[in-house]
């Protein structure tokens, strides 16, 4: 085993080594430009580490991780233009530096370059990355028109949005472990179990990257703070404040949330103090522990050494105190 920064270190140096501008420049530049833009490389960091907690090496998952984190880039590009996003890890969006031609393109391409890395695997191996990685991707189409049509709906529970940030977040934080284990052949059983694991992870970290994009710093936090409120998201601090609120401020969020002012400066901030009053904001950090935890009794289930699984709560505690 390594340590978490060697991990990153490692598949870095990979993407670096594969990741060349070629002809036609406009299709190609963009995905230079997103995949050199740094971000937590969490997903392939957890997919090199899953594949050692099964006993192979982090190399022979290299071509599995960097397949996750160029469709997580994909995804990203895409996601910014759905979200009419100006800010990406604190520069220009795809779609803001090109047009929203480019980011389409360039975004197709990567999710077929995704799929062309796992021609790197032979037989058995590779059926499996691909069968993982297609039902993968397609929740992810899934979770991703749910977040769009819950904009204009004022009616979202809170199973209706845990589901969907399962779909659009969770499940890929999922299938990046599971593909580690699929690399190191490690038994159905063990699979299914790290699956659960990255999964609960992921819920906590949509949770968290919910949290973030209201409560971040907007000199660290990389993208435009209070974007989800001017988009009228159905976070869950939103859901919980309507909860925790009377008929009167109901309405008055539920207000807030038709409208899409010019300037959104006063919305953002009435939003958030509702967020704060109302105790969402303090339901949200509990939440965000709470699907930690159950990631960390999903590990109960899985035949691996104390000291691998105290690796793996240490990265789930890190992510839960993030700041970006
Ligand atoms: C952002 O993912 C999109 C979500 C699913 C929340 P990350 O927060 O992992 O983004 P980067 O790759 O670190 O920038
Ligand atoms: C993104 O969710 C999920 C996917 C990209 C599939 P968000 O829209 O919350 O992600 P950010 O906040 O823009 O990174
Ligand atoms: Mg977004
Ligand atoms: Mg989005
Ligand atoms: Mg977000």
């Amino acid at each position: 085993m390594h340590t978490i920064s060697e991990y990153q270190g490692y598949f870095l140096e990979y993407l670096t080594k594969k990741t060349t501008t070629k002809e036609p420049k406009n299709l190609y530049e963009p995905i230079t430009y997103i995949l050199s833009l740094g971000g937590k490389r969490l997903r392939p960091t957890l997919a090199l580490m899953t594949s050692e907690i099964f006993g192979s090496s982090y190399k022979k998952a290299l071509d599995a991780a960097l397949a996750i984190e160029v469709f997580h880039n994909f995804s990203l590009i895409h996601d910014d233009i759905m979200d009419d996003a100006p800010l990406r890890r604190g520069k220009e969006t795809v779609h803001e530096k090109w047009d929203v031609n480019t980011g389409i393109l360039s975004g197709d391409a990567m999710l077929i370059n995704a799929y062309q890395l796992f021609e790197n695997y032979d037989g058995k191996i590779f059926k499996e990355l691909a069968k993982l990685f297609t039902k993968t991707a397609i929740e992810v189409c899934e979770g991703q028109q749910y977040d769009i049509d819950f904009e204009t709906r004022d009616d979202v529970t809170i199973p209706e949005y845990i589901k969907m940030i399962e779909y659009k977040t969770a499940v890929l934080v999922g299938a990046a472990m599971k593909m580690g284990a699929i690399v190191a052949d490690a038994s159905e059983e063990s699979q299914s179990s790290i699956y659960d694991f990255g999964r609960l992870l992921g819920l906590a970290f949509q949770l968290q990257d919910d949290y973030l994009d209201a409560f971040g710093d907007p000199k660290t936090f990389g993208k435009q703070v209070g974007g989800d409120i001017i988009e009228n998201k159905k976070t869950f601090l939103y859901l919980k404040a309507l909860e925790f609120s009377s008929k009167d401020e109901q309405k008055q969020l539920r207000g807030l949330f038709s409208l899409n002012p010019e300037d959104p400066s006063e919305k953002i901030s009435t939003v958030k103090s509702f967020f704060e009053t109302t105790g969402a904001k303090d339901a949200t950090r509990a939440e965000i522990k709470m699907y930690t935890q159950k990631a960390f009794s999903a590990l109960d289930n899985v035949t691996i050494s104390e000291e691998k699984k105290k690796l793996l709560k240490y990265f789930g505690e890190n992510l839960m105190n993030r700041s970006v």
